[in-house]
């Protein structure tokens, strides 16, 4: 299969035969396969908007196997504070680099980079619209857990409105066989044209405002952050705002063998105690993005084949 010079902008862009063979990458070289996979290999770390893990995994990640980066983790040190253009910055940067790994504000952004640069650019989240890299190391974790993804109980819960996560990951689950529940508050529902692609895809889904309705049913649940920084309104989001949470209760009224992932970060939407539990599992999911990284960067770059 080739990537060589693909960009990765958004999950719907890979076949479900692209997904499974990303995964294996990932797994031959969480299992030490491809070391100096990354030799040479120089990539722009540009992150627009704040991160931590993806970021920070994707500079550990192309590091680790021999590669380089540079880059920024805010752009007020840099000449878009002047006035550049995105554009303008994506076509000079794409000298300097074999791949960008990209993050911004603004919903498209990666694709307008994509169409100006001359290398492979890897969307790290643009604004609440997709997160490609993420749902890669949310599947990974999923078949590294439960060795398979099909068939699975997977319910989402929380901002399924503007969680850029849970956009990525529910089309990229419709290509399997899952049974996903969509739980969140009336105001931080999919949206629509979501939900249109999950029809169309013919996958099997339940929508509710409560976890009681379905947590027995559960393998998964996967958490997400209200998206604060996406809502036009505070008062929106204040009535939004603890709606939901994840304590040792609540995990008791679900199935005992669910486990809970979560992109992190969290806020206070799952507690502390349940982190000692065997259910958590999102610090081994965010720990998975650096497998998964050097596999995209080692695919697009033609370093990894
Ligand atoms: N999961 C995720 O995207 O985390 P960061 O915002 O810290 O990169």
């Amino acid at each position: 299969m080739d990537f060589k010079n693909k960009s990765v902008i958004s999950i719907r862009d890979l076949s479900k035969n692209e997904l499974n063979y990303i995964l294996d990458k990932s797994a031959e070289i969480k299992n030490n396969l491809h070391p100096e996979g990354l030799k040479n290999i120089v990539l722009a770390s540009l992150f627009f908007e704040p991160s931590t893990r993806t970021r920070l995994s994707f500079e550990s990640a192309i590091t680790n196997l021999g590669g380089s980066f540079f880059g920024f983790a805010d752009d007020a040190s840099t000449s878009v504070k002047k006035g550049e253009t995105l554009k303008d910055t994506i076509k000079t940067i794409t000298g300097y680099c074999n791949v960008i790994a990209m993050r911004h504000p603004l919903e498209g952004a990666a694709r307008v980079a994509s169409e100006v640069a001359t290398v492979p650019v890897i969307n790290a989240g643009d604004g609440s619209n997709q997160h490609p890299t993420q749902t890669l190391l949310d599947l990974f974790t999923i078949r590294e857990v439960f060795g398979k993804i099909e068939g699975l109980n997977i319910g989402l819960l929380g901002d399924l409105k503007y969680g850029r996560t849970v956009h990525s990951l529910s089309m990229a689950l419709s290509a399997y066989n899952v049974n996903l529940y969509l739980i969140s508050p009336e105001i931080l529902q999919m949206p629509e044209h979501y939900k249109q692609y999950l029809d169309k895809s013919g996958i099997k889904y339940d929508s509710t405002d409560s976890i009681s309705d379905v947590g027995k049913k559960l393998d998964i649940l996967y958490v997400t952050r209200i998206q604060k920084e996406r809502f036009g309104d505070p008062q929106e989001y204040e009535k939004a705002a603890g709606s939901y949470r994840i304590t040792l209760d609540t995990l008791n009224k679900m199935s005992s063998h669910v486990k809970i992932m979560h992109p992190l970060p969290r806020v206070n939407e799952i507690t502390y105690e349940v982190d000692e539990t065997e259910n958590a599992l999102y610090f081994q999911q965010a720990h998975n993005g650096i497998p998964v990284r050097q596999a995209i960067i080692g695919l697009v770059t033609g370093a990894i084949k």
